[in-house]
């Protein structure tokens, strides 16, 4: 199961008889590569100790809003942010009632209400409270906003009832939680990614470079073949490893970077252009070290090659997107790129908040297309890089639709 690989799941758990079968779905969810945090509430803690779910998840276990010692650590917003999926095992009917009616009372349903990510629940509840009108219209508020709900099974109860109400065991639940890193959306679709910086050799010691760590495009290439896409990540120096079911092209200057990603045209349906490329690139590489000079010295530049506009003027041109890495006057500039480089789409990030951007584990951006623009908030580079791929998935299909009709 390794869409659940590296994946961050925050575990809720709430208060039932069935909470002693999360200590076992924390063993599940890590066998499989998963990195748990637990969140508890009050009611859960009668029934097993966040102690169990320390020791099984390796991280500490969240119980309170309103803890200052927690919040220092991490705080409920990023803990939010963090997220790639919450998965509520067990909900009880009481949980799943103030989450339909969007309550904020205490730290789960406060996560709840601020993630940016998948909600999972597993219900779990005597048979009686599941059949009951109120849970049922609960259960349905909450499908309706795309909540997920695993169950629940039906069968012999705790309290010696026989009904549905029994949560799911710990492996169905981690293979109902992988499903939903599968979007589909890119099924048979190939999709070419270039990440990371490049470096432009100045001698054999020196070279010039950005601080592009690669997370954002990496981020992507994960997300595009988890929506099924055949993935190619042409990557300039990194230190990320490669993600699951991606074939990485490793690069070092920007030539290299064109080289490779052209060796893809006619087969590539998708190109998405994340690399911080040098724009320019020493006219002679010195083959011995540069001796240290009395005061200054020059090195001639000469421009390197415009990767994301030579592949958006190629006769076999696929859906084209760039990023407008802008310090001033974000959208504007990035207007201006998805004109002159004839792009599809762009996604303009602000580079001046040292906050999202390079290096950073988060990013804000806006997705300007010709249809309009749209902003996607701070969050995870993972959380953000499934939203754009659901976006350039859905643009793309749009195009092919108009272009077929
Ligand atoms: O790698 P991280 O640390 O996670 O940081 C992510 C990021 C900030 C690098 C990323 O989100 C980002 O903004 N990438 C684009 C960086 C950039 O070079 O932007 P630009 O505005 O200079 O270039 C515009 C577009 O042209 C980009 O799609 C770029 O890849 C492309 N380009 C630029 C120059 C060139 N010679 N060839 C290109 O293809």
């Amino acid at each position: 199961m390794k869409q659940l690989s590296n994946r961050q799941i925050l575990l809720g758990i709430t208060g039932g008889i069935a909470a002693y079968k999360s200590a076992e779905l924390v063993r599940r969810l890590k066998d499989h590569g998963a990195d748990v945090r637990v969140v508890m509430t009050a009611a859960a803690m009668e029934f097993i100790t966040p102690l169990t779910l320390q020791a099984l998840s390796g991280n500490p276990v969240h119980t309170a809003l309103l803890d200052p010692e927690a919040e220092a650590g991490m705080g409920h917003i990023e803990l939010a942010r963090w997220a790639d999926l919450i998965l509520v095992a067990p909900a009880s009917a009481d949980f799943m009632a103030r989450l339909a009616n969007g309550r904020g009372d205490d730290l789960l349903t406060t996560l709840c209400l601020a993630t940016p990510a998948p909600i999972a629940l597993a219900p779990a509840m005597n048979q009686g409270m599941w059949r009951d009108p109120a849970t049922q219209a609960n259960a349905d508020t909450l499908r309706q906003r795309g909540v997920a709900l695993f169950g629940p099974a039906a069968g012999e109860q705790a309290c010696g009832d026989i009904g549905p109400g029994r949560m799911l065991e710990s492996e169905q639940l981690a293979e109902l939680a992988a499903g939903l890193f599968n979007s589909r959306a890119l099924d048979g679709i190939s999709l070419s990614i270039t990440a990371g910086p490049t470096r432009e050799a100045i001698d054999p010691v020196r070279y010039i470079s950005n601080h592009s760590s690669g997370k954002m495009g990496y981020a992507l290439a994960e997300a595009a073949a988890d929506a099924g896409a055949r993935v190619t990540l042409i990557s300039g120096p990194t230190q990320l490893p490669c993600p699951p079911r991606v074939t990485r092209v490793d690069v070092i200057s920007a030539d290299d970077m064109y080289k490779a990603s052209m060796a893809n045209m006619g087969s590539c349906d998708i190109f998405i252009a994340c690399a911080a490329v040098a724009d320019y690139r020493p006219a002679h590489i010195e083959e011995q070290k540069i001796k240290k000079q009395n005061t200054s010295m020059n090195i001639e530049l000469v421009r390197n090659p415009d990767i994301v506009s030579a592949v958006a003027s190629h006769d076999q041109r696929p859906f084209t997107v760039g990023f407008a890495a802008e310090t001033q006057d974000v959208i504007h500039y990035a207007k201006g790129k998805l004109e002159k480089k004839n792009l599809d789409m762009i996604i303009a990030n602000d580079v001046s908040d040292t906050r999202i951007g390079f290096n950073s584990d988060e990013n804000s951006v806006t997705v300007v297309d010709p249809s309009g623009q749209q902003k996607l908030e701070q969050m995870g580079k993972r959380q953000l890089a499934k939203q754009l791929i659901d976006l350039i998935a859905a643009r793309y299909a749009e195009q092919k639709r108009d272009h077929s009709s």
